[in-house]
């Protein structure tokens, strides 16, 4: 299996344009594709902006970041990435989506091409079943903000072969990024953690324990974490969160992973933190 070089990214949101923007700052050449038009322009106008911080912090330089620029193209649909040598998924934390966008990918991508999902929960065995090719199918979890967090969890699926690891692991560190191995198992290692903590976060509010603010206040200033668990929660995605959870809470069988009906109500109204201007705080 040779070095990767070219890597498609389907789904241009909060992960999408992160992964698309470490692959083109490394050197990779990379297509952006997502099925709304105006996610991908607000994708690749996101790119612009962090691009555009990370020189004014002098952290890269002028004509590096014009260069990751013209290394990113956006494409309208998954038949551009037919001659790509990995692809990367980071669309919506469910099944059925992910599913369908595998067995397309495995129809339209040459066949040595790499498939890999950023999925937070969902199993890499199962979105592996969906192509021809399960050798090749693998996590690569990448965490939020992608361009500042040094983790990407990768998790092997019951069939990935060892080339294919080795292939993503090495991708991995290229992009400046330290790979975990982990195996497949509802919601690895990092969300079978974190989700029943910003659970019961949300708990504490909804049963009247503290105020967010307060909450936050006592996992910073108490347990040193460097933001509080509804914060967080408001970062990822209240709707990310609860689609998380409900993969914990029907994969495991465990009632413990109940996702609180405050987290629901909050997804029903459209409180989606961060990304719809509301959560747990507002911003
Ligand atoms: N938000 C986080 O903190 C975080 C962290 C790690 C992993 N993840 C995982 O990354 C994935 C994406 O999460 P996100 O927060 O970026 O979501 P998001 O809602 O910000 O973005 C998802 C994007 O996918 C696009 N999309 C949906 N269906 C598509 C399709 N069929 N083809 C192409 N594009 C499609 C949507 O238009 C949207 O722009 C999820 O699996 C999530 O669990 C999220």
């Amino acid at each position: 299996m040779g070095t990767i070089e070219t890597v498609g990214v389907v789904g241009a949101g909060t992960m999408g344009h992160g992964i698309a923007q470490v692959a083109a700052v490394s050197g990779l050449e990379v297509t952006l594709v997502d099925v709304v038009p105006e996610a991908l322009e607000r994708g690749l106008g996101q790119i612009e902006k962090s691009l555009g911080k990370l020189v004014a912090k002098e952290k890269i330089a002028a004509s590096d970041a014009e260069a990751a620029r013209s290394r990113v193209t956006g494409g309208a649909g998954l038949d551009e990435l037919g001659t790509v040598d990995l692809v990367i998924e980071a669309v919506v934390e469910r099944l059925e989506v992910k599913s369908e966008i595998f067995r397309q990918l495995d129809a339209v991508a040459r066949p040595g091409t790499i498939l890999a999902s950023n999925t937070s929960s969902i199993s890499i065995t199962k979105l592996a079943a969906a192509t021809s090719r399960p050798g090749l199918v693998i996590g690569m979890h990448f965490m939020n903000p992608v361009p500042l967090m040094v983790l990407v969890e990768i998790i092997r699926g019951l069939q990935t072969d060892q080339a294919t690891y080795d292939a993503v692991e090495a991708l991995t560190r290229r992009l400046g990024k330290t790979p975990v191995e982990v195996h497949d198992a509802p919601g690895f290692v990092s969300n079978r953690v974190l989700m029943p903590m910003i659970n019961e976060a949300v708990f504490c509010l909804h049963e009247g324990v503290g105020e967010a603010g307060a909450i936050d206040d006592v996992m910073k200033l108490g347990m040193n974490h460097p933001m509080g668990p509804l914060a967080l929660a408001d970062l990822i995605g209240l709707d990310v969160c609860l689609d998380i959870l409900r993969v914990l809470h029907r994969e495991l069988g465990d009632p413990k992973y109940r996702p609180c009906p405050l987290l629901v109500k909050m997804v029903d109204a459209g409180y989606l933190g961060r990304k719809s201007g509301r959560g747990f705080h507002v911003y």
